[in-house]
């Protein structure tokens, strides 16, 4: 794993959005795993922005989001579909056949997952994937304890997770119980990985995944096995590794 420091949130997010492009502009046709939530958010904004300024094209680019909640309809206002098409999506001119995630509301979720798995390795598997990474480790939303072993799954989400994305709901209560995550072995099957990680509440799990061992109690623990994983931190969440 190789570590890159960054200075500050925006200096994360101007650092991968340049890892990005860079891969998007020699690699046209790339297939991208993408992330949601408030990591990825300066790194989106800034492809949206060279994207206006420099029209580098995502016409030829597929996508696969890692998740979804589970009961929320595309068009829900807190659905990732909707947090991509808002801050990312609807901003470029990608492809919509190209554009994957998870359908929450899919009758047979089971099915689903197993189309979903389908789909990425009918693509020719994914290229470059993004993550970010829970406080408690979870990658995707496979939660500490989860096997390293699955494939896309339907997950129940710690109660943490549900407090820590609460702040994207009204009410803790709203947020979903489930979700539709890629499996952690969907995620080591990507030929390259981009971690990002900011801000001091994640400077312990930053430490554990330098410092730790591999186990499934620690999910993002298991990128040490990977062969090609970058990770960008900030400084705050890097204080605790030094
Ligand atoms: P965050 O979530 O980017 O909103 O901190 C990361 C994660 O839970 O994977």
């Amino acid at each position: 794993m190789r570590v890159m420091e960054a200075t500050s949130y925006q200096h994360m997010s101007e650092l991968a959005a340049d890892y990005l492009l860079n891969k998007i502009r020699t690699q046209p046709y790339i297939v991208l795993g993408l992330a949601t939530g408030g990591t990825p958010k300066g790194t989106y904004d800034r492809l949206v922005k060279d994207h206006r300024e420099n029209g580098t094209s995502y016409r030829n680019i597929t996508s696969f989001n890692l998740d979804e909640y589970v009961g929320f309809s595309p068009d829900h206002p807190n659905s990732y579909h909707t947090f991509m098409y808002e801050n990312l999506f609807g901003k470029l001119d990608v492809t919509k056949e190209n554009i994957h995630l998870p359908n929450g509301v899919a009758l047979d979720l089971v099915e689903e997952c197993k189309c979903y798995e389908e789909q990425i390795e009918n693509s020719g598997g994914i290229d470059l994937q993004l993550l970010g990474m829970g406080s408690n480790g979870h990658i995707g939303f496979n939660e500490p304890g989860t096997s390293f072993e699955v494939n896309t799954h339907i997950v129940e989400l710690a109660q943490s997770t549900r407090e820590a994305n609460a702040r994207f709901f009204s009410h803790l209560e709203e947020v979903p119980h489930e979700a539709v995550t890629m499996g952690i072995a969907t995620i080591m099957r990507s030929r390259e990985i981009l971690l990002l990680v900011s801000g001091e509440s994640k400077s312990e799990a930053l430490k554990e995944l330098v410092n730790g061992e591999v186990r499934e109690s620690f999910p993002a623990s298991v990128l040490k096995m990977h062969p090609h994983v970058t990770i960008i931190a900030d400084k705050n969440a890097l204080s605790g590794v030094r």
